[in-house]
């Protein structure tokens, strides 16, 4: 039974600056969520209850916002407002939440790195924050299936657009009896486009074995000098004595990216539409504003 999440926060969210000067990027809203709020529950949707995030310095507000706030549940409490009391309530009690920190950001394989205490010798999941998983498509629980199965890692794989492909860690890959999973033969880091062996882009979710520790620790610095968490699997899935086989599960249902400016207002009007409460109305104004305001552009 998998029962431990890794989530690497330690990034500085540069690319969301000034908003990210003294807010963690993590905490940027999604709609009216923090986007690390989506990452968590979706954790927990998959039984994953021991979350493990891997943060560094100005990440305090993280902790804050899976922790109790009494002063506000008592104010809530005071005026009888129970809908937004279960809002305030509902982050605290997802998951038991630990911290570490990462010190000198290193890249992901180190941040990786950073769980194993905390891990030990079991397989567990990494969840990275910009990719959000429409919790109606269940991708992590498929994953844990299958690594439950073959036993070694499991990562989450997406047909991209070829031009996309240097954006993502890359696999070739060979098909299995499941039409939904590969077996991994190579992974590369940000390929250029040339040298892409596949437009299987890996989509930041993990299900690992912990030997991927004791490869993380002689990893060297990869793409962009990082030490790079594609690098470990690749030296795992050519070996299966010291931890392989790494199967792919491909997954075709809806992914939202909060990586870049772009993308992340793509995730809220994404998002926005399709909630009960919002989605109608916006919708509406949405297609007003679309046809009407833009009609010229
Ligand atoms: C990381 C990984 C990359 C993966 C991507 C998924 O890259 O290194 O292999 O494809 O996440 O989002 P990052 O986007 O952090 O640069």
């Amino acid at each position: 039974m998998i029962k431990k999440a890794v989530i690497p926060a330690a990034g500085l969210g540069t690319r969301f600056l000034p908003a990210t000067k003294a807010t963690p990027k993590e905490m940027l809203p999604v709609v009216d969520k923090p986007a690390i709020q989506y990452v968590v529950e979706e954790a927990a949707a998959a039984g994953l209850s021991d979350v493990l995030m891997i943060t560094g310095r100005n990440k305090r507000p993280l902790e804050d916002h899976f922790d109790r706030n009494y002063e506000l549940e008592s104010a809530l409490t005071r005026k009888g407002d129970a809908e937004r009391l279960l809002k305030v309530q509902e982050s605290s009690e997802l998951a038991t939440m630990h911290y570490v920190r990462q010190g000198d950001p290193r890249g992901l394989g180190h941040a990786v790195l950073c769980a194993e205490p905390h891990v030990g010798d079991e397989p567990f999941a990494v969840l990275l924050g910009d990719d959000l998983i429409d919790p109606r498509d269940p991708l992590l629980a498929r994953m844990i299936e299958v690594q439950g199965r073959e036993g070694g890692s499991v990562v989450a794989l997406m047909e991209v657009d070829p031009e996309q492909v240097h954006l993502y860690g890359c696999a070739a890959a060979e098909a299995t009896g499941d039409p939904d999973v590969v077996r991994i033969t190579g992974l590369v880091e940000k390929p250029d486009p040339a040298d892409a062996p596949s437009n299987l882009a890996v989509i930041g979710r993990y299900v690992l074995d912990p030997s991927v520790f004791g490869v993380l620790k002689r990893t060297e610095p990869g793409r962009g000098g990082e030490i790079q968490l594609t690098d470990a699997l690749q030296e795992l899935a050519g070996d299966e004595k010291i931890g392989g086989p790494v199967h792919g599960v491909v997954f075709d249902g809806r992914r939202y990216d909060t990586g870049d400016r772009g993308d992340y207002l793509r995730a809220i009007v994404g998002l926005a539409c399709e909630r009960e409460d919002l989605g109608p109305g916006f919708r509406a104004w949405l297609r007003h504003f679309v046809t009407d305001e833009m009609a010229g552009d």
